[in-house]
């Protein structure tokens, strides 16, 4: 296992360009099972989880050919696509689950593992099988597994809200079981998230009649067959959210590249309200400071609320922002296992249930810490980016999850950082 070096208080400088969203390209490439034909898909981030997407289609008989210097996928028929997904590989990768309606909707039924337990709470697929069921699935869990079956699916009004608002990937699987279904479906209190819309659009190119996607309300008109498509995947938001952060906490000046400023109105909105100023351009962002940032609240919520996938990295910013700041997480009320990790650096956080509260103070120092999940190791990294001294960070394998060469990209605008082996 490697973990990561960083030496901080450097100011970061320069221009990074995004990769592709990462929760973008995933449901994307399960929908290629939608189709015989080949598709191809553009802008493809070489990271561990679609690495481990493609191990799952290649497991379910696609043939999958990655060239991860262009960042292009084709994905093509190689033999009869399987109805059982790998258990090994969908319990290690929440968004594996995805495969369940795309294969529903084209062999009439699925058997798909119930995704892993999560470090940053506790995950349920109730809304995923609460749509699928009323598209005219029938739905066991057996032994570890979902089992999904229908005789035929048929179009239905769908209604995915739940008790932390709509679900990302419960939207995209009955989506993607609809597209096949007899008549008309519209799912009511869908997840507005830029994702879903790529996804909806790539089904669209592929045939599906799809409309409203990007709002609450998306209607399906079912249809009997989808072609191949070529189809470039958007920026990650996240992953420029996260650079974002880099520029404020090291007092460095950062111009984001590939970057969707309409994807991080929420982002952008607290920044500025902080005191940062960011410069939009049409496929850019410029961000910097000239006066010290003052601490500001904010909460958690489905698009275009603050994300969630924001949350740890916003707080090491806060950790060293003097004042008081509030952070509340209504979307998994226990991802705070940042906290912890931070506080090892020197940070002053206290969690009261949902909430954060930070005192910001003028400086962190290095320390070795422990990632504990995707986002938590991305605050780390921003952590070290501005501490004294130097930190280790072990279990970086969770950041390979989600950030494309954040090393050399971060090396390139200045930054000391390296790997080692633990
Ligand atoms: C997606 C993102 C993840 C992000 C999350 C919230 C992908 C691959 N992952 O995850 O990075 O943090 O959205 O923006 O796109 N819930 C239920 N029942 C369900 C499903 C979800 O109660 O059947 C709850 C969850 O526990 C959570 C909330 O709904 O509290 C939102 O979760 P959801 O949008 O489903 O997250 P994912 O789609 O898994």
């Amino acid at each position: 296992m490697d973990k990561l070096l960083i030496e901080g208080s450097l100011p970061l400088k320069g221009e990074v360009t995004v990769s592709g969203a990462k929760n973008s390209v995933l449901p994307i490439l399960a929908a290629t099972l939608l189709t015989d034909d080949a598709c191809v898909l553009r802008g493809v981030p070489n990271l561990r989880d679609t690495n481990t997407m493609f191990k799952i289609l290649r497991s379910l008989g696609k043939a999958v050919d990655f060239d991860g210097d262009k960042g292009v996928v084709t994905v093509s028929p190689s033999k009869n696509i399987s109805y059982i997904a790998d258990y090994k590989l969908v319990s290690t990768m929440r968004a594996s689950f995805c495969v369940l309606g795309p294969l529903l909707a084209k062999l009439k039924k699925a058997k798909v593992s119930l995704p892993g337990g999560c470090i940053i709470g506790i995950r349920p697929v109730d809304l995923h099988i609460k749509g699928l069921k009323a598209l005219g699935a029938e739905i066991d869990v057996e032994g570890g597994y979902v089992v999904a079956s229908a005789k035929k699916l048929k179009g239905n009004l769908v209604y995915l809200g739940g008790v932390f608002g709509s679900s990302v990937l419960a939207t995209d699987n009955v989506m993607m079981a609809a597209v096949f279904a007899q008549g008309n479906t519209v799912i009511e209190s869908a997840a507005c998230e830029p994702e879903v819309a790529d996804l909806a659009e790539f089904l669209i190119k592929m045939g599906a009649k799809i409309k409203g996607h990007g709002t609450p309300i998306i209607e399906i008109e079912g249809v009997k067959h989808l072609h191949g498509a070529e189809h470039r995947i958007i920026p990650d938001r996240i992953e420029a959210g996260t650079f974002m952060l880099a520029s404020l906490i090291t007092r460095g000046d950062i111009t984001i590249k590939n970057a969707c400023c309409g994807h991080l109105g929420a982002l952008i909105d607290k920044l500025q309200e902080a005191g940062a100023c960011v410069c939009k351009s049409e496929n850019s962002l410029r961000v910097y400071s000239r006066k010290n940032l003052k601490p500001v609240n904010i909460t958690t919520l489905p698009f275009p609320g603050f994300a969630t996938d924001m949350q740890a990295q916003f707080m090491s910013l806060m950790s060293v922002t003097p004042g008081i700041s509030v952070i509340t997480e209504k979307i998994y009320p226990d991802r705070f296992m940042h906290v912890a990790e931070l506080n090892r650096m020197g940070a002053t956080i206290q969690r009261e249930g949902p909430h954060a509260i930070v005192a910001g103070i003028k400086s962190l120092s290095g320390a070795p810490v422990m990632a504990s999940d995707l986002r938590a190791s991305a605050s780390l990294v921003l952590a070290g980016l501005v501490a004294k001294g130097k930190t280790a960070i072990s279990r970086i394998y969770h950041l390979e999850r989600g950030y494309e060469n954040i090393e050399s990209k971060l090396e390139k605008i200045g930054a000391r950082i390296w790997r080692e082996r633990e």
